[in-house]
C-alpha cells in the first residue's frame, strides 16, 4: 500500500503529522512564499492544503483585499483546516477538491501552489495541468516537493540502510518527483522557471522517525523479506543509540520550483 492511501484511512494520524511537519519545514515554506512574490490583493490556490498552515500564512501576505483558497481531497482534513482557522478578519476558504479535476474556472488565480502533494498523486502531470489551467495568464505556479531517492541516513550498515531507504522511496507513488518537477514545468511551457534546492537536516532520531517513517518502513521491509528481522532491529537500535549519543544524522533535499504561465 502506498503511504498516501494508508494515511487517507488514518486521518487523525495525518492531522498530527501535518502539524508536526509544518514546524520542521517552516524555513522551506517561508522561502516558497517569498518566491511567489505575491502582491496585496492577490488570489491564491494552495492545492493539497492539508490542515491549512500555508493558506493562513498566505492570507497574511495577500491582505484583506486578497483571497486564498485551500483545496484538499480529504473531507476530514478540510474539516480540521476549518477548525484551526478561527481567528482573524480575513480568512482563507477551504474546499474539498480532487487535484486532477479542480472545480475552478480557468484563469482564476494569480498564483497556484502545491506543497508535498504531487509525490502522492496517481497522475501528477494531470494535476499540474489543472494547476496551470486555473492560474491566470502571467500568474505564478509553484511546486514544493521532496525527492525520496535523495534521503541520507548515517548508519554502519550501508547495504541495509540503502535497502530500507529504497523501500521508503518505493512506498511513495512518485518517490522521484523532486528531480522530475523542473522538466514538468518545462514540458508545460512555463516561463522564468526557477529551481531551488533547500536542505533539511535532522539530528534527532525521533524527529526523523516522524518525518521519514523509519520504524514503520523498516518493519515493512522486514515483513516483505527485503531485510531480515534481525537486520531491521539492529538498524533501528543503532539509530536510537546514535541519537542518544548525539551522533544521529539524516538529511534530504526539498525542491521549490516556481514559474510563470505565459501571457
Ligand atoms: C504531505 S500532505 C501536505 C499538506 C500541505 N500542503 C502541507 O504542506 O502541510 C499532502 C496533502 O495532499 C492531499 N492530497 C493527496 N492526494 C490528493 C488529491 N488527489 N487531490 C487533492 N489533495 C490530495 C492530502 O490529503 C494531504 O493533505
Amino acid at each position: 500500500m502506498f503511504w498516501a492511501d494508508w494515511i487517507r484511512e488514518h486521518a487523525a494520524t495525518a492531522v498530527s503529522y501535518l502539524q508536526f511537519a509544518s514546524i520542521h519545514f517552516q524555513d522551506v515554506k517561508a522561502r516558497s512564499y517569498q518566491a511567489l512574490e505575491l502582491k496585496p490583493g492577490a488570489v491564491v490556490l494552495d492545492l493539497g492544503c492539508g490542515v491549512g498552515h500555508d493558506a493562513r500564512e498566505l492570507m497574511r501576505l495577500v491582505g484583506a483585499r486578497g483571497r486564498v483558497v485551500g483545496a484538499d481531497y480529504s473531507q476530514e482534513i478540510i474539516a480540521e483546516a476549518r477548525r484551526e482557522t478561527k481567528d482573524g478578519s480575513s480568512l482563507p476558504k477551504f474546499v474539498v477538491s480532487e487535484a486532477q479535476h479542480l472545480g475552478f474556472s480557468s484563469n482564476t488565480f494569480d498564483a497556484s501552489r502545491a506543497d508535498r502533494v504531487l509525490q502522492h498523486l496517481a497522475d501528477p502531470r494531470a494535476a499540474f495541468a489543472e494547476m496551470v489551467r486555473v492560474t491566470k495568464l502571467g500568474g505564478t505556479v509553484q511546486i514544493v516537493d521532496r525527492d525520496w531517492g535523495m534521503v541520507a541516513v548515517d548508519a554502519d550498515d550501508q547495504a541495509v540502510t540503502r535497502k530500507i531507504l529504497d523501500h521508503r522511496c518505493a512506498k511513495i507513488r512518485n518517490g522521484w518527483i523532486g528531480r522530475r518537477v523542473p522538466v514538468l514545468f518545462q514540458d508545460s511551457g512555463l516561463q522564468e522557471v526557477r529551481v531551488e534546492a533547500l536542505p533539511i537536516t535532522v539530528r534527532d532520531f525521533r524527529v526523523a522517525d516522524i518525518l521519514l517513517d523509519l520504524t514503520l518502513v523498516a518493519g515493512d521491509a522486514a515483513d516483505e523479506g527485503i531485510v531480515s528481522s534481525d537486520e531491521k532491529s539492529a538498524w533501528l537500535l543503532e539509530l536510537q543509540e546514535r541519537s542518544d549519543a548525539g551522533r544521529f544524522f539524516a538529511a534530504w533535499v526539498m525542491f521549490i520550483v516556481t514559474g510563470k504561465k505565459g501571457e
